[in-house]
């Protein structure tokens, strides 16, 4: 199983994403990863605040690398969870199929049933942070219960 965790900048949302359903499956049978829509950070780590939630919780991240999103992700994954609206939208524009626009799914449709989104944090302080980790948590402990049936 290959899950793709997707936000706008790969730097804030998606690396949090990432490192958190990583660290609740067994990767010998779960492939994570996580690329952003836009291609503002290519190459960069994290933004400092995800690392330091991260890290407040156990996790590093700080090694992730930020790539952008592209169309042979549809090949190369079979989930890929978008976490707000417009990520959605744009990951579906490229989609060249209903195969690969079935794979995209909203994050937080596995906590919720309304199309509920994981506010984009980047211009807030690092609270926001906190709630952003905390929404990503809560919707990876039912993903990686799914998966370890
Ligand atoms: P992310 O947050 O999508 O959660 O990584 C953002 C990071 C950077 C920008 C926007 C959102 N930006 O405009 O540079």
């Amino acid at each position: 199983m290959k899950v793709l965790m997707v936000c706008l900048g790969n730097i804030c949302r998606s690396p949090l994403a990432e490192g958190i359903l990583k660290s609740k499956v067994n990767s010998d049978q779960v492939y994570v990863d996580s690329a952003g829509t836009g291609g503002y950070h290519i190459g960069n780590a994290p933004d400092p605040r995800s690392i330091k939630v991260a890290k407040e919780h156990g996790l590093d991240i700080s090694s992730q690398v930020c790539r952008k999103f592209g169309v042979s992700d549809f090949n190369a994954f079979d989930v890929i969870y978008a976490m707000d609206k417009s990520n959605y939208n744009n990951i579906i524009s490229l989609a060249r199929n209903k195969e690969d626009a079935d794979k995209v799914k909203l994050l937080l449709n596995e906590i919720s049933s309304f199309d509920e989104e994981v506010p984009d944090p980047y211009y807030d302080a690092v609270e926001g942070f906190e709630n952003v980790f905390q929404m990503i948590d809560q919707a990876c402990n039912v993903i990686a219960a799914r998966l370890e049936k």
